[in-house]
Protein backbone atom coordinates (compact mmCIF):
# COMPACT_ATOMS: atom_id res chain seq x y z
CA UNK A 1 0.00 0.00 0.00
CA UNK A 2 1.71 3.58 -1.15
CA UNK A 3 1.89 5.92 1.79
CA UNK A 4 2.71 9.70 1.02
CA UNK A 5 6.03 10.69 3.04
CA UNK A 6 3.61 12.23 5.42
CA UNK A 7 1.73 9.27 6.54
CA UNK A 8 4.91 7.41 6.91
CA UNK A 9 5.71 10.51 9.21
CA UNK A 10 1.94 9.56 11.14
CA UNK A 11 2.94 6.03 11.00
CA UNK A 12 6.76 6.21 12.72
CA UNK A 13 5.60 8.74 15.51
CA UNK A 14 6.85 11.91 14.14
CA UNK A 15 3.49 13.56 15.52
CA UNK A 16 3.09 11.46 18.59
CA UNK A 17 2.33 7.99 19.74
CA UNK A 18 -1.47 8.19 19.12
CA UNK A 19 -1.46 9.42 15.36
CA UNK A 20 0.88 6.72 15.03
CA UNK A 21 -1.45 4.15 16.86
CA UNK A 22 -4.32 5.63 14.03
CA UNK A 23 -1.79 4.87 11.28
CA UNK A 24 -0.73 1.74 12.29
CA UNK A 25 -5.13 1.01 12.51
CA UNK A 26 -5.62 2.64 8.95
CA UNK A 27 -2.73 0.83 7.42
CA UNK A 28 -3.40 -2.34 8.66
CA UNK A 29 -7.45 -2.34 7.46
CA UNK A 30 -6.15 -0.91 4.39
CA UNK A 31 -3.81 -3.94 3.55
CA UNK A 32 -6.51 -6.05 4.56
CA UNK A 33 -9.20 -4.88 2.18
CA UNK A 34 -6.76 -4.23 -0.52
CA UNK A 35 -6.20 -0.63 -0.73
CA UNK A 36 -3.94 0.74 -2.91
CA UNK A 37 -3.36 4.06 -1.11
CA UNK A 38 -4.96 6.79 1.40
CA UNK A 39 -7.58 9.13 0.67
CA UNK A 40 -7.78 12.44 2.10
CA UNK A 41 -11.48 13.29 4.31
CA UNK A 42 -12.99 15.75 5.63
CA UNK A 43 -15.85 14.06 8.23
CA UNK A 44 -15.57 11.74 11.02
CA UNK A 45 -19.08 10.28 13.08
CA UNK A 46 -17.49 8.09 15.55
CA UNK A 47 -19.83 5.49 17.52
CA UNK A 48 -19.43 3.84 20.49
CA UNK A 49 -19.07 6.36 22.64
CA UNK A 50 -22.30 4.96 25.44
CA UNK A 51 -20.08 3.82 28.41
CA UNK A 52 -22.71 1.07 28.46
CA UNK A 53 -20.98 -0.47 25.27
CA UNK A 54 -17.54 0.64 26.31
CA UNK A 55 -16.67 0.02 29.64
CA UNK A 56 -13.57 0.51 31.46
CA UNK A 57 -11.35 -1.26 28.63
CA UNK A 58 -13.21 1.43 26.00
CA UNK A 59 -12.25 3.82 27.88
CA UNK A 60 -8.82 3.03 28.90
CA UNK A 61 -7.81 3.15 25.00
CA UNK A 62 -9.67 6.01 24.78
CA UNK A 63 -7.78 7.79 27.16
CA UNK A 64 -4.51 6.27 26.06
CA UNK A 65 -5.15 7.96 22.94
CA UNK A 66 -6.29 11.59 24.09
CA UNK A 67 -3.06 11.24 26.56
CA UNK A 68 -0.60 10.62 23.35
CA UNK A 69 -1.47 13.70 21.79
CA UNK A 70 -4.49 12.61 19.55
CA UNK A 71 -6.17 15.40 17.90
CA UNK A 72 -9.19 15.28 15.31
CA UNK A 73 -7.78 17.25 11.94
CA UNK A 74 -11.15 16.91 10.56
CA UNK A 75 -14.62 18.29 11.65
CA UNK A 76 -15.63 14.90 13.67
CA UNK A 77 -18.98 14.83 15.80
CA UNK A 78 -20.11 12.02 18.33
CA UNK A 79 -22.95 9.07 18.34
CA UNK A 80 -25.39 9.36 21.05
CA UNK A 81 -24.12 8.54 24.63
CA UNK A 82 -25.69 6.44 27.69
CA UNK A 83 -27.32 9.61 28.73
CA UNK A 84 -28.46 12.94 28.73
CA UNK A 85 -25.62 14.84 29.64
CA UNK A 86 -28.08 17.72 31.03
CA UNK A 87 -31.65 15.60 32.23
CA UNK A 88 -29.71 12.42 32.96
CA UNK A 89 -30.93 12.40 36.80
CA UNK A 90 -34.54 13.05 35.21
CA UNK A 91 -34.35 9.82 33.05
CA UNK A 92 -33.31 7.60 35.75
CA UNK A 93 -29.44 7.19 35.09
CA UNK A 94 -27.57 6.63 38.40
CA UNK A 95 -24.35 8.66 39.43
CA UNK A 96 -21.83 6.39 38.97
CA UNK A 97 -23.13 5.40 35.31
CA UNK A 98 -23.12 9.34 34.83
CA UNK A 99 -18.95 9.77 36.18
CA UNK A 100 -17.94 7.40 34.11
CA UNK A 101 -20.00 8.62 30.72
CA UNK A 102 -19.15 12.04 31.24
CA UNK A 103 -14.91 10.23 31.15
CA UNK A 104 -15.85 9.53 28.24
CA UNK A 105 -16.97 12.81 26.70
CA UNK A 106 -13.86 14.32 28.62
CA UNK A 107 -11.70 11.95 26.59
CA UNK A 108 -13.00 12.98 23.27
CA UNK A 109 -13.15 16.45 24.00
CA UNK A 110 -9.41 16.34 24.56
CA UNK A 111 -9.15 15.27 21.22
CA UNK A 112 -10.71 17.87 19.74
CA UNK A 113 -13.83 16.07 19.03
CA UNK A 114 -17.35 18.11 18.75
CA UNK A 115 -19.17 16.15 21.44
CA UNK A 116 -22.76 16.59 19.88
CA UNK A 117 -23.88 13.17 20.59
CA UNK A 118 -26.50 12.43 18.16
CA UNK A 119 -26.93 9.81 15.25
CA UNK A 120 -28.38 12.50 12.83
CA UNK A 121 -25.06 14.91 12.73
CA UNK A 122 -26.46 15.83 8.66
CA UNK A 123 -29.19 18.03 10.51
CA UNK A 124 -26.70 20.32 12.11
CA UNK A 125 -23.57 20.60 11.15
CA UNK A 126 -22.04 17.49 9.60
CA UNK A 127 -23.25 17.42 6.23
CA UNK A 128 -20.95 16.29 3.59
CA UNK A 129 -21.70 16.94 -0.08
CA UNK A 130 -21.93 14.73 -2.85
CA UNK A 131 -18.68 13.21 -3.92
CA UNK A 132 -17.00 13.89 -0.57
CA UNK A 133 -15.27 11.08 0.93
CA UNK A 134 -15.90 10.68 4.41
CA UNK A 135 -15.05 7.77 7.97
CA UNK A 136 -18.41 7.51 9.96
CA UNK A 137 -19.52 4.82 11.64
CA UNK A 138 -23.41 4.50 13.01
CA UNK A 139 -24.89 2.40 10.74
CA UNK A 140 -27.95 4.14 9.63
CA UNK A 141 -25.57 7.74 9.37
CA UNK A 142 -23.46 5.63 6.75
CA UNK A 143 -26.38 4.81 5.07
CA UNK A 144 -27.45 8.22 5.02
CA UNK A 145 -24.31 9.53 3.98
CA UNK A 146 -23.84 7.01 0.72
CA UNK A 147 -27.36 7.09 -0.21
CA UNK A 148 -28.94 9.85 0.54
CA UNK A 149 -26.28 12.59 0.34
CA UNK A 150 -23.76 10.41 -2.39
CA UNK A 151 -20.72 11.10 -0.11
CA UNK A 152 -18.76 8.06 -0.01
CA UNK A 153 -17.86 6.00 3.20
CA UNK A 154 -17.67 2.75 4.73
CA UNK A 155 -19.27 1.50 8.07
CA UNK A 156 -16.30 2.21 9.96
CA UNK A 157 -16.25 1.11 13.70
CA UNK A 158 -15.50 3.69 16.66
CA UNK A 159 -11.58 2.95 16.11
CA UNK A 160 -11.11 3.09 12.74
CA UNK A 161 -13.41 6.48 12.49
CA UNK A 162 -11.48 7.59 15.43
CA UNK A 163 -8.13 6.57 13.64
CA UNK A 164 -9.31 8.34 10.51
CA UNK A 165 -9.98 11.14 12.43
CA UNK A 166 -6.58 11.54 14.13
CA UNK A 167 -4.90 11.44 10.73
CA UNK A 168 -7.22 13.16 8.17
CA UNK A 169 -7.33 9.96 6.16
CA UNK A 170 -9.06 6.87 5.35
CA UNK A 171 -7.88 3.85 3.10
CA UNK A 172 -9.47 3.79 -0.44
CA UNK A 173 -11.31 0.38 -0.69
CA UNK A 174 -15.00 -0.09 -0.34
CA UNK A 175 -17.76 2.40 -0.95
CA UNK A 176 -14.93 4.86 -1.60
CA UNK A 177 -14.61 3.27 -5.15
CA UNK A 178 -16.93 3.68 -8.36
CA UNK A 179 -17.46 0.13 -8.97
CA UNK A 180 -18.61 -0.96 -5.33
CA UNK A 181 -21.23 1.67 -5.72
CA UNK A 182 -23.33 -0.04 -8.29
CA UNK A 183 -26.52 -1.60 -7.54
CA UNK A 184 -26.62 -5.45 -7.40
CA UNK A 185 -30.50 -6.16 -6.67
CA UNK A 186 -33.25 -5.08 -7.77
CA UNK A 187 -36.06 -4.20 -5.28
CA UNK A 188 -39.52 -3.62 -6.77
CA UNK A 189 -41.76 -2.29 -4.00
CA UNK A 190 -46.24 -2.51 -5.50
CA UNK A 191 -47.07 -1.10 -2.33
CA UNK A 192 -48.15 2.65 -1.00
CA UNK A 193 -45.38 3.70 1.77
CA UNK A 194 -46.08 7.06 3.76
CA UNK A 195 -45.22 6.45 7.00
CA UNK A 196 -41.89 6.07 8.61
CA UNK A 197 -42.73 2.66 9.58
CA UNK A 198 -44.05 1.86 6.23
CA UNK A 199 -40.33 2.51 5.26
CA UNK A 200 -38.83 0.66 8.32
CA UNK A 201 -41.13 -1.99 7.53
CA UNK A 202 -39.18 -1.56 3.68
CA UNK A 203 -35.92 -1.70 4.81
CA UNK A 204 -36.68 -5.13 7.26
CA UNK A 205 -38.17 -6.51 4.58
CA UNK A 206 -35.15 -6.38 2.02
CA UNK A 207 -32.63 -7.08 4.80
CA UNK A 208 -35.03 -10.21 5.56
CA UNK A 209 -34.71 -11.25 1.94
CA UNK A 210 -30.65 -10.54 1.49
CA UNK A 211 -28.73 -13.74 2.48
CA UNK A 212 -26.38 -12.52 4.84
CA UNK A 213 -25.79 -9.25 6.58
CA UNK A 214 -22.20 -8.74 4.63
CA UNK A 215 -21.95 -9.15 1.55
CA UNK A 216 -22.01 -5.55 0.51
CA UNK A 217 -25.20 -5.56 -1.25
CA UNK A 218 -26.49 -2.72 -3.23
CA UNK A 219 -30.20 -2.68 -3.69
CA UNK A 220 -31.78 -0.19 -6.34
CA UNK A 221 -35.18 0.27 -5.13
CA UNK A 222 -37.58 1.04 -7.50
CA UNK A 223 -42.03 1.99 -7.22
CA UNK A 224 -41.35 4.80 -4.83
CA UNK A 225 -42.46 8.18 -5.84
CA UNK A 226 -42.01 10.29 -2.22
CA UNK A 227 -40.36 9.79 0.77
CA UNK A 228 -39.40 12.97 3.07
CA UNK A 229 -36.38 13.29 4.88
CA UNK A 230 -37.69 11.42 8.16
CA UNK A 231 -39.01 8.63 6.20
CA UNK A 232 -35.53 8.17 4.43
CA UNK A 233 -34.03 8.30 7.67
CA UNK A 234 -35.93 5.97 8.89
CA UNK A 235 -35.05 3.48 5.45
CA UNK A 236 -31.95 4.02 6.51
CA UNK A 237 -31.62 2.73 10.05
CA UNK A 238 -33.59 -0.22 9.18
CA UNK A 239 -32.03 -1.62 5.80
CA UNK A 240 -28.78 -1.04 7.80
CA UNK A 241 -30.48 -2.87 11.18
CA UNK A 242 -31.71 -6.07 9.20
CA UNK A 243 -29.53 -6.29 6.24
CA UNK A 244 -26.33 -4.73 6.83
CA UNK A 245 -27.03 -2.27 3.61
CA UNK A 246 -24.48 0.95 3.68
CA UNK A 247 -25.65 2.38 0.13
CA UNK A 248 -28.89 1.83 -1.36
CA UNK A 249 -30.34 3.95 -4.81
CA UNK A 250 -33.66 5.17 -5.60
CA UNK A 251 -34.83 6.40 -8.80
CA UNK A 252 -35.96 9.87 -8.73
CA UNK A 253 -34.94 10.32 -4.88
CA UNK A 254 -31.37 9.46 -4.60
CA UNK A 255 -28.70 11.37 -6.32
CA UNK A 256 -26.83 8.77 -7.63
CA UNK A 257 -29.71 6.69 -9.26
CA UNK A 258 -30.14 7.10 -12.49
CA UNK A 259 -26.31 6.55 -13.19
CA UNK A 260 -26.79 2.80 -13.25
CA UNK A 261 -29.80 0.82 -15.20
CA UNK A 262 -31.47 -1.57 -12.37
CA UNK A 263 -29.58 -5.07 -12.11
CA UNK A 264 -31.07 -8.14 -13.68
CA UNK A 265 -31.48 -10.03 -10.59
CA UNK A 266 -34.61 -8.93 -8.85
CA UNK A 267 -37.36 -9.36 -6.40
CA UNK A 268 -40.50 -7.61 -5.34
CA UNK A 269 -42.03 -7.00 -2.27
CA UNK A 270 -45.70 -5.94 -1.60
CA UNK A 271 -48.32 -4.56 0.54
CA UNK A 272 -48.57 -8.06 2.00
CA UNK A 273 -45.30 -8.13 2.69
CA UNK A 274 -44.51 -4.94 4.47
CA UNK A 275 -47.71 -6.03 6.90
CA UNK A 276 -46.28 -9.07 7.48
CA UNK A 277 -42.79 -7.16 8.84
CA UNK A 278 -44.69 -4.81 11.00
CA UNK A 279 -46.91 -7.62 12.68
CA UNK A 280 -43.30 -8.97 13.38
CA UNK A 281 -42.24 -5.85 15.02
CA UNK A 282 -45.59 -5.36 17.39
CA UNK A 283 -45.89 -7.99 19.92
CA UNK A 284 -48.07 -6.13 22.71
CA UNK A 285 -51.75 -4.62 22.40
CA UNK A 286 -52.09 -0.79 23.66
CA UNK A 287 -52.90 -1.76 27.31
CA UNK A 288 -49.40 -3.18 28.12
CA UNK A 289 -47.37 -0.28 26.93
CA UNK A 290 -45.73 1.58 29.24
CA UNK A 291 -42.77 3.56 27.83
CA UNK A 292 -43.40 5.71 24.73
CA UNK A 293 -39.98 6.84 22.87
CA UNK A 294 -39.71 8.88 19.37
CA UNK A 295 -36.83 9.70 17.74
CA UNK A 296 -34.92 6.28 16.04
CA UNK A 297 -32.58 7.89 14.53
CA UNK A 298 -32.83 11.11 16.18
CA UNK A 299 -36.04 13.70 15.23
CA UNK A 300 -35.30 16.50 13.15
CA UNK A 301 -36.91 19.86 13.98
CA UNK A 302 -40.25 19.12 12.01
CA UNK A 303 -40.88 15.76 14.20
CA UNK A 304 -39.89 17.87 17.38
CA UNK A 305 -42.79 20.92 16.12
CA UNK A 306 -44.95 17.92 15.53
CA UNK A 307 -45.07 16.60 18.94
CA UNK A 308 -45.72 20.14 20.19
CA UNK A 309 -48.54 20.11 18.30
CA UNK A 310 -50.13 16.89 19.27
CA UNK A 311 -49.02 17.42 22.94
CA UNK A 312 -50.32 20.87 23.78
CA UNK A 313 -52.48 21.25 26.46
CA UNK A 314 -52.33 17.52 26.91
CA UNK A 315 -50.71 15.42 29.81
CA UNK A 316 -49.06 12.19 28.87
CA UNK A 317 -50.14 9.37 31.03
CA UNK A 318 -46.69 6.97 30.17
CA UNK A 319 -43.39 7.66 30.15
CA UNK A 320 -42.63 9.23 27.10
CA UNK A 321 -39.14 9.70 25.38
CA UNK A 322 -38.32 12.44 22.92
CA UNK A 323 -34.69 11.50 21.71
CA UNK A 324 -32.73 14.18 19.59
CA UNK A 325 -29.35 16.40 19.61
CA UNK A 326 -29.08 19.36 21.52
CA UNK A 327 -28.65 21.95 18.65
CA UNK A 328 -32.18 20.33 17.46
CA UNK A 329 -33.49 20.67 21.25
CA UNK A 330 -31.81 23.86 21.16
CA UNK A 331 -34.23 25.59 18.43
CA UNK A 332 -37.01 23.97 19.71
CA UNK A 333 -36.35 25.69 22.94
CA UNK A 334 -35.92 28.48 21.07
CA UNK A 335 -38.81 28.18 19.21
CA UNK A 336 -41.15 27.41 22.56
CA UNK A 337 -41.87 23.53 21.50
CA UNK A 338 -39.66 22.23 24.50
CA UNK A 339 -42.05 24.29 26.94
CA UNK A 340 -44.78 22.57 25.30
CA UNK A 341 -43.48 18.78 25.31
CA UNK A 342 -42.77 19.40 28.74
CA UNK A 343 -45.98 20.69 29.82
CA UNK A 344 -47.24 17.53 28.91
CA UNK A 345 -44.87 15.46 31.24
CA UNK A 346 -42.81 14.23 28.61
CA UNK A 347 -39.12 14.12 28.54
CA UNK A 348 -36.39 15.32 26.32
CA UNK A 349 -33.52 12.79 26.24
CA UNK A 350 -30.96 14.53 24.50
CA UNK A 351 -27.68 13.23 23.54
CA UNK A 352 -29.03 9.78 23.90
CA UNK A 353 -31.66 7.34 22.80
CA UNK A 354 -33.91 4.31 24.21
CA UNK A 355 -31.68 1.55 22.77
CA UNK A 356 -27.61 2.99 24.51
CA UNK A 357 -29.18 4.16 27.31
CA UNK A 358 -28.79 1.74 30.67
CA UNK A 359 -32.48 0.80 30.85
CA UNK A 360 -32.56 -2.89 30.59
CA UNK A 361 -35.75 -4.14 32.29
CA UNK A 362 -37.04 -0.96 33.75
CA UNK A 363 -40.20 -1.19 31.19
CA UNK A 364 -42.55 -4.09 29.72
CA UNK A 365 -43.32 -2.63 26.34
CA UNK A 366 -42.46 -0.22 24.35
CA UNK A 367 -44.30 1.79 21.46
CA UNK A 368 -42.44 3.40 18.91
CA UNK A 369 -42.46 4.77 15.26
CA UNK A 370 -38.36 3.08 14.63
CA UNK A 371 -38.31 -0.28 13.44
CA UNK A 372 -34.86 -0.37 14.33
CA UNK A 373 -35.70 0.31 18.01
CA UNK A 374 -37.96 -2.12 18.01
CA UNK A 375 -35.63 -4.83 17.15
CA UNK A 376 -32.88 -3.60 19.51
CA UNK A 377 -35.11 -2.83 22.53
CA UNK A 378 -36.12 -6.38 22.04
CA UNK A 379 -33.07 -8.03 21.65
CA UNK A 380 -31.27 -5.89 24.41
CA UNK A 381 -33.34 -4.56 26.67
CA UNK A 382 -35.76 -7.01 26.60
CA UNK A 383 -39.26 -4.92 26.28
CA UNK A 384 -41.91 -6.01 24.08
CA UNK A 385 -42.19 -3.46 21.20
CA UNK A 386 -45.50 -1.97 19.33
CA UNK A 387 -44.47 -0.55 15.71
CA UNK A 388 -47.00 2.56 15.14
CA UNK A 389 -47.11 5.61 13.14
CA UNK A 390 -45.39 8.78 14.46
CA UNK A 391 -48.64 10.78 15.27
CA UNK A 392 -50.05 7.15 16.96
CA UNK A 393 -47.13 6.80 19.08
CA UNK A 394 -48.09 10.39 20.62
CA UNK A 395 -51.06 9.14 21.06
CA UNK A 396 -50.21 5.98 22.69
CA UNK A 397 -48.57 8.03 25.49
CA UNK A 398 -51.93 9.82 26.23
CA UNK A 399 -54.01 7.14 26.15
FE1 LIG B 1 -29.72 6.51 16.65
FE2 LIG B 1 -30.02 5.14 18.86
FE3 LIG B 1 -31.55 4.67 16.79
S1 LIG B 1 -28.11 5.69 17.92
S2 LIG B 1 -30.34 5.16 15.00
S3 LIG B 1 -31.48 6.58 17.99
S4 LIG B 1 -30.61 3.14 18.08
Amino acid sequence: MHLTPEEKNLLSGKAGPAASKAMQILETLGRIYGAERMLPINSVQISGVSYANLGEAGLAWLSEMAEGGGQAQVLTTLNPAGMDVENYQALGIDETFAENQRRVLAAFEKMGVVTTCSCTPYLFGNLPRFGEHIAWAESSAVCYANAVLGARTNREGGPSALAASLTGCTPAYGYHLDENRQPTLHVQVKAELVTNPDFGALGKAIGDRLQTKNDNRVPMISGLHQASLENLKSLCASIATFGGVALFHIPGITPEADAYPPPSESLTLTTRDLDRVKADLTQVGQAEVDFVSLGCPHLSLREVQRIAQLLEGKRVTKEFWITTSRPVKGMADRMGYTALIEASGAKFATDTCCVVAPIQGRFRAMATDSAKACYYSAARNHFKTRLLPFDEVVKEALQ
